[in-house]
């Protein structure tokens, strides 16, 4: 059996992740330090796949801990998810922030390299495009112009595997760059659960449709797009999940770096959003204009047509059902998940 180390493994992508990898018979091996999730998150992935992952209580800036790990298991390959991913609180805490993302990664792919697996797929994000030129967006497009540490993190840590794969050969490396992971399991056990007040749209939606939180900002709407509000690719969590199972695969039998987009390949506004939650939740939600937030860009979405030559991948769910699992998660978990 092909066993996966899943870095950040109870985490929101990462934890829709192992349910998938389960389902395609993979074994898993989760580290999570539960910064940002909870313990419980494995009942729920056992209540889904009939299986309970081995599980590790550790940080990944714990070097012996994870060279406990590859002793102690035979692992083929490693999805590593683990990180901070707050943009503003980045930019007040940039060490902080570049400690865990770059320092306890670097000291992920030493563990890596000493044990002998080579075979990575990390979570990127759309956000090393900065301000893109051009939309949709393709795997070559410029990178850099990141505008937050977080950002940066992102960008750096792809550049250390680059070079990591110029200096040897036998690495296998997937740098995944998700557009806007949403939604939630279609099981509604498995979703985000966001630490206070929500800085991202859906979470923020979800809060506003629940009565937590008054009314939607919306931030600006003189951007150069179709209803003048912000226009992102937003993508169904599950299927984030299953570009992971494509891509570790493809990873397996593919020696080099590659760069690969998983977005949808449409764009919607902030207002084309709200009005699919408002059809799903089954009320109008109120919300306000207001200036634009510091560091939104107008329009970013992708061209996902790596994903399906490399690894015969594309997005299934559309904006409705993104919504839908959303909100069916929200109302079954108001206290998260515990
Ligand atoms: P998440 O916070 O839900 O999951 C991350 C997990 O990593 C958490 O369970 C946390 O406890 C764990 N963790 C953090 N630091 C750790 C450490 N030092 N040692 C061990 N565990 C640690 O985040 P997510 O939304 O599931 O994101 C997963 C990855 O995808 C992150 O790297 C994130 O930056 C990246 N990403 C996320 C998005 C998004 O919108 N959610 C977009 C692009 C990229
Ligand atoms: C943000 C991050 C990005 C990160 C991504 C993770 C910034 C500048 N970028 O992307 O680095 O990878 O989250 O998902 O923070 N909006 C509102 N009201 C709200 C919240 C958002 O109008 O309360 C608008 C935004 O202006 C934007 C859209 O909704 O147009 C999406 O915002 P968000 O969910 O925060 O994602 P991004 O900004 O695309």
């Amino acid at each position: 059996m092909t066993t996966i180390l899943v870095t950040g493994g109870t985490g929101y992508i990462g934890s829709h992740t192992v349910t998938a990898l389960i389902q395609n018979g993979y074994e898993v091996v989760i580290v999570d330090n539960l910064y940002n999730s909870s313990k419980a998150v494995l009942n729920r992935i056992e209540t889904i796949t009939g299986i309970m992952p081995k599980f590790y209580e550790m940080d990944i800036l714990d070097r012996d801990g994870l060279d406990r790990v590859f002793a102690e298991n035979s692992i083929d390959a490693v999805i590593h998810f683990a990180g901070y991913k707050a943009v503003g609180e980045s930019v007040e805490k940039p060490l902080v922030y570049y400690e865990n993302n770059i320092s306890g990664s670097v000291n992920l792919y030493q563990a890596m390299a000493k044990a002998g697996c080579k075979t990575l797929v990390f979570s990127s994000s759309a956000t090393v495009y900065g301000d893109p030129e051009k939309c949709p967006i393709t795997e070559d497009s410029k990178v850099g112009g990141t505008t937050n540490p977080y950002g940066t993190s992102k960008l750096m840590n792809e550049h250390i595997l680059e070079d990591v794969c110029v200096s040897d050969p036998d690495w296998s490396v997937m740098l995944l760059r998700y557009f806007n992971p949403i939604g939630a399991h279609t099981s509604g056990l498995l979703g985000e659960v966001p630490n206070g007040i929500p800085n991202n749209l859906v979470p923020y939606i979800a809060r506003v449709a629940n009565g937590t939180l008054e009314f939607l900002r919306v931030f600006g709407n003189d951007y150069p797009t179709p209803d003048g509000t912000g226009v992102r690719d937003y993508i169904h969590v599950m299927d984030l999940a299953d570009g992971h199972i494509g891509a570790v695969r493809y990873a397996m039998e593919h020696k080099g770096v590659e760069h690969v987009n998983l977005g949808t390949g449409r764009g919607y506004s902030v207002l084309d959003v709200l009005h699919a939650y408002e059809k799903a939740c089954g009320k109008q939600l109120p919300y306000r204009i207001l200036e634009r937030r510091p560091g939104d860009i107008a329009e970013c979405y992708a061209d996902p047509s790596k994903a399906l030559r490399l690894f015969g991948w594309k997005a299934r769910y559309d904006i409705d059902e993104m919504c839908r699992d959303s909100w069916n998660f929200t109302l079954q978990n108001p206290d998260g998940i515990k």
